[in-house]
């Protein structure tokens, strides 16, 4: 159970960010399920500091998203204190700090998981932030650069020194990116070794496989993402009819076009797939429901899985 400075979540499973996926509206469905805490997707700090128009919608957030963090990234101390200054005032729970980012965009810049390579200057950066904020302050690591720098020893220690209150650990180097499996071995290692509470994150994809995580690594929380998409059920522990299924997903798809009008049927389409998963006749329906640019369509296609499917337990 992660509890600190005021932000105590009721629960140990929680929404890792996905940019792309994790927006507000899957993060409300997220929550309603049974997700401990949420959080935005990574966020320029250097566009909240320039008040980018983008970034400022990025940022938004409903209080059915709490508890809610809002995820920064960057590599200039002053930037990333300037921006948890303008993030707090925004009101989330708590700002988390992003140094496991994979991609070539972001790395070769030397932020996100870039920054692993270099722990005193990682830890210039976290510590502006803390002492920007009253909020809590979670940083999220890979367990190194590569296979031969897994060096999340001395990450985990610069990050203690200053001053996070927890830490969220996927447990892959930044050389993996998706590949491979994560190492639970070392994340259980970290939550043994260190007093700060650990969050473990990687290849989760059942409620059952979230609990024995838990259990057996010793972590105050385990974080699930891609486990999640199409199958928020997944921090519940529920086993949806098919029926439910589809009306979560017409549920979901009216949030997204309150969101972002009709191009939210467009963002629904990598979630739908997920969705419709566990329906029997799902390869038949997919090359329809991803072609269809109309509400009333999709929701007919889904009616007749379901038909098809008849009340059956996914
Ligand atoms: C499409 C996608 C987008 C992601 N975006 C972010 C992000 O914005 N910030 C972040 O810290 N991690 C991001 N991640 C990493 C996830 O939070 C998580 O660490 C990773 O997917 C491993 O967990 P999983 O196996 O449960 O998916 C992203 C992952 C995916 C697949």
């Amino acid at each position: 159970m992660i509890s600190v400075k005021g932000l105590s979540p009721d629960g140990e499973l929680i929404l890792a960010p996905m940019a792309g996926y994790t927006d507000m509206v899957f993060r409300a469905i997220a929550r309603r399920h049974g997700a401990a805490l949420t959080m935005t997707e990574l966020i320029s700090a250097e566009g909240i500091v320039r008040n980018n128009k983008k970034t400022r919608k990025l940022m938004e957030f409903t209080d059915s998203e709490r508890p809610l963090g809002i995820q920064i990234f960057g590599n200039s101390p002053g930037v990333m204190g300037e921006a948890a200054r303008a993030v707090e005032s925004l009101g989330p729970d708590f700002i988390d700090i992003n140094l496991g980012c994979c991609s070539q965009k972001i790395c070769s810049g030397g932020m996100g998981a870039a920054l692993l390579k270099d722990p005193p200057a990682l830890g210039r950066i976290v510590e502006s932030v803390v002492r920007a904020t009253s909020l809590p302050v979670s940083a999220k690591i890979r367990i190194g650069w590569d296979f031969s720098s897994r060096n999340y020893r001395d990450v985990v220690s610069a990050l203690e020194d200053a001053g996070v209150d927890f830490i969220s650990v996927h447990g892959r180097t930044r050389s993996q990116m998706y590949s491979g499996r994560a190492d639970w071995d070392i994340i259980a290692e970290i939550a043994r070794s260190f007093r700060l509470p650990i969050v473990g994150n990687g290849d989760i994809i059942s409620h059952n496989e979230a609990l024995s995580r838990l259990a057996e690594s010793g972590c105050a929380a385990v974080m699930v993402g891609r486990g999640a998409v199409g199958n928020p059920w997944i921090f519940s522990g529920g086993i949806p009819s098919f029926s439910e299924v589809a009306g979560q997903v017409k549920e979901h798809m009216e949030a997204m076009i309150g969101r972002y009008g009709e191009y939210g049927i467009i963002l629904m389409r990598k979630h739908l797939v997920k969705y419709i998963h566990g329906f029997h006749n799902a390869a038949k329906a997919r090359t329809a429901l991803l072609r269809s640019t109309e509400k009333e369509e999709i929701e007919a296609i889904l009616d007749g899985l379901v038909e098809m499917d008849g009340a059956n337990k996914v």
